[in-house]
């Protein structure tokens, strides 16, 4: 372990992270290094390499591709395919093996719809979400993601979808039987049958898309019922991990996060569980959650401007100072998470658009970001296109050295430097 004095190791780590890309040592000081002294902080970096690593359940920070920086919700089954074999080539052999389908993957992507629209999603006849046939064709025939999970799982990938918290207002309003997955029936409990109307609390809807979805009633048997039906076919189709949105932060909602995990410990298969949204995220609320769970956002969506990153370096030191970095979570560790890396070819915040834009951050804002990404243990998701993928991003990505951090440091702590 070689543990200088902070101030020195931070300085080591800035500099060996420019020379390892070939930059030499800085000749002017990069804007976050005056960011880090000006406020009069440093992290203190204790680096233990580590020879091999506890290949556990998540024993360390998972990395790999969501789909929301570069496509919005408009992802289509093609786009994410060529995206996922770049990232088996290319970012694989750097530990990036989630590759994310991000959300409303059910949502019909035609005039009218979008992020709050009513009416637009797939509902199968016990209210459960099914993929967009037009975006996604192999879905066809009842098949949900498995023809995808499949073909990702022969790259050597895992997959990932992202989620809604509860049950969409569309099955609420259409009232629909809940499926009894061990019979295959409708779920029967006091000799009558239960349906949507029964589970969903419509005082409790999403905060940020309060037509989409609202939380299930985990007091009842039928919203147990309800969530075990999901997360049962989920694992059918080959899913390995899921990002339940709606759920923490603004939309804290314990009762359900609890549930989730209690019925992916009920599954054979081994399902990543990372839950958002990550606005007004504290120490104390992670407290009773972080256990249940394997990734938490512990700030808002991360976007490509300097404000975006630079607020989350408080909430990272409070995480870091609370032990909360790889504690105990779900079936393994838990990482808090500090959201995408919006490098590369980009989408904007919540459109209806394909990526067409190139990064806003300047090339050290962007290393910047990966080293506090790095050092504070997060995982590390690439949200670009990697379809664009290009010579200098992908030199950020795999830097030997902030990878080797963010697997294997310990006890990364911010403290004062004078
Ligand atoms: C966490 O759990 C403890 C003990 O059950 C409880 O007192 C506390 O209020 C909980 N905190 C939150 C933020 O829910
Ligand atoms: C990126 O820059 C463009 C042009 O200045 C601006 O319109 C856009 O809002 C920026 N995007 C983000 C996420 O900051």
């Amino acid at each position: 372990a070689a543990c200088a004095s902070p101030l020195h190791s931070a300085q080591l780590t800035s500099i060996r992270f420019g020379m390892e890309l070939g930059l030499g040592a800085p000749t002017s000081p990069p804007p976050w290094r005056g960011h880090l002294l000006f406020r009069a902080l440093v992290i203190f970096l204790c680096l233990w390499v580590t020879s091999e690593a506890n290949e556990q359940h998540v024993e360390l920070p998972p990395r790999g591709w969501n789909s929301y920086d570069s496509f919005s919700w408009t992802v289509d089954e093609n786009a994410y395919l060529q995206n996922a074999k770049i990232l088996a080539e290319k970012l694989l052999p750097h530990g990036y093996q989630y590759a994310v389908i991000d959300y409303l993957w059910y949502r019909r992507y035609v005039d009218g719809a979008y992020t709050d629209s009513y009416g637009f999603d797939n509902i199968d006849e016990w209210g459960r979400p099914f993929p967009d046939l037009q975006r996604f064709p192999s879905s066809k025939y009842d098949k949900g993601f498995s023809q995808i999970a499949n073909k990702v799982h022969e790259m050597g990938l895992k997959f990932g979808i992202h989620l809604m918290k509860g049950i969409s207002t569309q099955a609420v309003n259409a009232n629909t039987p809940i499926l009894d997955i061990e019979t295959g029936k409708p779920y029967v409990e006091n000799g009558r049958q239960w349906a949507a109307h029964d589970i969903g609390l419509t005082h409790k809807t999403c905060a940020w898309m309060p037509h989409g979805f609202m939380s299930v009633n985990t007091d009842i048997g039928a919203g147990w019922a309800f969530l075990r039906s999901l997360y049962r076919q989920y694992a059918d189709w080959g899913v390995d991990f899921v990002k339940v949105d709606c759920i923490f932060g603004t939309d804290y909602s314990p009762e359900e996060v609890i549930t989730i995990s209690q019925l992916l410990r009920e599954l054979d298969r081994p399902i990543v569980l990372s839950i958002s949204p990550g606005t007004e995220v504290t120490v104390p609320l992670a407290e009773n959650i972080s256990e249940h769970v394997n990734m938490y956002r512990i700030t808002g969506d991360d976007w490509d401007n300097w404000k975006d990153v630079s607020t989350h370096f408080t909430v990272t030191s409070a995480f870091a100072a609370a032990n909360k970095i790889g504690a105990t979570g779900l079936r393994g560790k838990s990482w808090p998470d500090l959201d995408m890396l919006p490098f590369g070819w980009l989408t904007d915040p919540g459109v209806n658009q394909g990526p067409h834009r190139p990064c806003n951050l300047t090339f050290d804002e962007q290393k910047a970001q990966m080293t506090l990404w790095s050092m504070a243990k997060s995982p590390l998701i690439y949200g670009g296109d990697l379809r664009h993928l290009d010579n200098s991003t992908f030199s950020i990505m795999t830097n030997p050295t902030l990878l080797k951090i963010n697997y294997y440091s310990k006890n990364n702590m911010e403290v004062p430097a004078f």
